[in-house]
C-alpha cells in the first residue's frame, strides 16, 4: 500500500521489536525490467518493488513497446522483445526521481535505431549526467545534455555506430558501469570498465543468469557485442539498503530485538554490516539458499551500545547508498565517527552531506560536514523539525533519528519515500516506532 503523506511525525522513545520483511531490492527490480525487456522470451520477476523509481523504468519500457504484466503483488511476467525490439516512444520518456533508470537506460537507449529523449522531475533534472554522456560518447553514441550537463538527454539514432571501448572509469559508479556493459551489448567487439572501487554487480551477475557472458578481473569487467539474452526468472531478494533503517533503529533503541527476513546479501552493497560491527553492533546472520545469482540470509539485530570510528575508505561504494542513516548511527555512538572518501553523497538525490549535517545539528548533534564526507561526535538528539529535502533516504534516517531523540522530531518532505519504499510507515509502526504520516505540519 502507498502512503503520500508529506511529513513524518515521531514521538520520543520505544524500543524496536519483531519480525519483518523489507520490500524488494531497487537495483534488482530495475535491472529485472531492462534485461527483461531486452531478452528473448518470457521473464517472470518475483518480489518486484513496487516503488515509484522501479515503476518509473516499467513504464519507460512499456512506452518502448515491451509487454509488461503486472506488478501484481510484486509479480511481473515480461513478453521479452530481445536486443534489437524496442519500440520508438511517442513522448520524452519521464524517469521521475530515479537516477538509476536514467543513467542505464542512456546506454541501451544509446543502441537503437531510433532516438529517444530521457527527463525527470526537479531533483533528477539538476544530477550528473556527463559521467555517462562522456564514455557513450567515446563508443561513438550521439547524446546532447544541458550546458550543465544535467537532464533532459537526447539521444540522436546512430545505427550500427556503437564501438566497443576500454573505460578506466574517474568514478566508483555501479550506475557508469552498468550504462557502458549495457551499450557494450550493442557495440562491436570488446566494452570494458575499469572501476576505481568495488560497486555493486547485480548487473553482470543478471546478465549471466539471463545467459550473456560476462567476464571479470580485479577491478574490471567486460563483454563483447552481438549476443543475446534469454529470458528467465528472477526472485527479487528484500533490499538491503531499506533493511538498513530498521538494522540502526533496533541497534540504537534500548530493548530491541528485530528479525529481518530474506536480505538480499550481495558483498558488494553489504558495507553497512561491516561498518556497524566495527562501531559494535549485534547483527547475527544466518544464510538461505542463493536467489538467482544473489546471496540472502535473515538477519536478526538486538541493541548494541556503538563507539565512533573513522570508516575506511574502501566501504565506502559498499555501503554508498546506507550513509544517511549511518550518520544516524554515529550521532548516537560513544565518541567521534569520520567518514572521508564519499564525496559522490554530495549528488545524490540531495546533496547528503550538507543535509544530514544541517538535519542532526538541529537536533543537537556537534557534526562537521566536509568536502567528502563528515565528522560526527556522538550526543544526545532533542527533538526539532528538520527537512527531507524530498530525498527518501534523508527522510527515513531521520525516522530513525526521532525513534532515538528526546522531544518530537517533525520532518518535512517525506513523500518520495514511496520512491524505494511504499510501505515504510506501516512497517515501522508495526515495529514499534512511535510515527505517524501528516499531510502539513502546523
Ligand atoms: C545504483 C548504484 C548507486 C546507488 C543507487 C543505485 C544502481 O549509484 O547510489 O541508489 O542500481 O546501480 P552509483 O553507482 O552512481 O554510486
Amino acid at each position: 500500500m502507498s502512503q503520500s503523506v508529506n511529513c513524518y511525525l515521531l514521538e520520543p522513545g520505544g524500543s524496536v521489536q519483531g519480525n519483518i520483511e523489507v520490500p524488494g531490492d531497487k537495483s534488482i527490480s530495475h535491472r529485472s525490467i531492462m534485461l527483461g525487456a531486452l531478452a528473448e522470451g518470457v521473464t517472470e520477476v518475483s518480489g518486484f518493488l513496487e516503488g515509484e523509481d522501479a515503476l518509473a523504468t516499467l513504464k519507460a519500457f512499456q512506452a518502448l513497446g515491451v509487454d509488461i504484466d503486472g506488478p501484481h503483488q510484486g509479480t511481473l511476467r515480461i513478453q521479452g522483445v530481445g536486443l534489437h525490439g524496442l519500440q520508438a516512444p511517442t513522448a520524452p520518456l519521464n524517469l521521475g526521481n530515479s537516477g538509476t533508470s536514467m543513467r542505464l537506460m542512456a546506454g541501451i537507449l544509446a543502441g537503437q535505431t531510433f532516438g529517444s529523449e530521457l527527463c525527470g522531475d526537479e531533483s533528477l533534472s539538476a544530477r550528473p549526467m556527463a559521467r555517462v554522456a562522456k564514455p557513450l560518447a567515446l563508443m561513438g553514441a550521439k547524446l546532447a545534455m544541458t550546458e550543465q550537463g544535467t537532464p533532459p538527454i537526447k539521444i540522436t539514432a546512430c545505427p550500427g555506430a556503437l564501438k566497443g571501448i576500454t573505460y578506466h572509469s574517474p568514478i566508483a559508479s555501479a550506475q557508469v558501469k552498468s550504462c557502458v556493459l549495457l551499450a557494450g551489448l550493442y557495440a562491436r567487439g570488446t566494452t570494458k570498465v575499469i572501476e576505481p572501487g568495488v560497486t555493486r554487480d547485480h548487473t553482470e551477475r543478471m546478465l549471466r543468469g539471463f545467459g550473456y557472458e560476462v567476464h571479470q578481473a580485479p577491478g574490471e569487467v567486460w563483454l563483447s557485442g552481438g549476443g543475446h539474452l534469454t529470458g528467465t526468472t528472477i526472485r527479487v531478494p528484500g533490499d538491503l539498503s531499506s533493511a538498513a533503517f530498521f538494522i540502526v533503529a533496533a541497534t540504537l533503541a534500548p530493548g530491541s530485538e528485530l528479525t529481518i527476513r530474506n536480505v538480499g546479501m550481495n558483498p558488494t552493497r553489504n558495507g553497512i554490516i561491516e561498518i556497524l560491527r566495527r562501531m559494535g553492533a549485534d547483527i547475527d546472520i544466518r544464510e538461505l539458499p542463493q536467489q538467482g545469482n544473489e546471496p540472502v540470509a535473515d538477519l536478526t539485530v538486538r541493541h548494541a551500545k556503538l563507539r565512533g570510528i573513522d570508516i575506511p575508505t574502501d566501504l565506502v561504494p559498499l555501503a554508498i547508498d546506507e550513509f544517511p542513516v549511518l550518520f544516524v548511527a554515529a550521532a548516537c555512538a560513544n565518541g567521534v565517527t569520520r567518514l572521508q572518501g564519499a564525496q559522490e553523497l554530495r549528488v545524490k538525490e540531495s546533496d547528503r552531506i550538507q543535509v544530514m549535517a544541517e538535519n542532526l545539528q538541529s537536533l543537537g548533534i556537534d557534526t562537521k560536514a566536509t568536502e567528502d564526507g563528515m565528522i560526527v561526535t556522538g550526543g544526545t538528539l532533542k527533538g526539532g523539525r528538520v527537512h527531507s529535502h524530498a530525498d527518501h533516504r534523508i527522510a527515513m534516517s531521520m525516522a530513525v533519528a526521532g525513534l532515538m531523540a528526546k522531544g518530537r522530531v517533525e520532518i518535512e518532505d517525506c513523500a518520495n519515500v514511496a520512491t524505494s519504499f511504499p510501505n515504510f510507515l506501516t512497517l515501522a509502526q508495526s515495529v514499534g516506532m512511535k510515527v505517524r504520516g501528516t499531510e502539513d505540519l502546523d
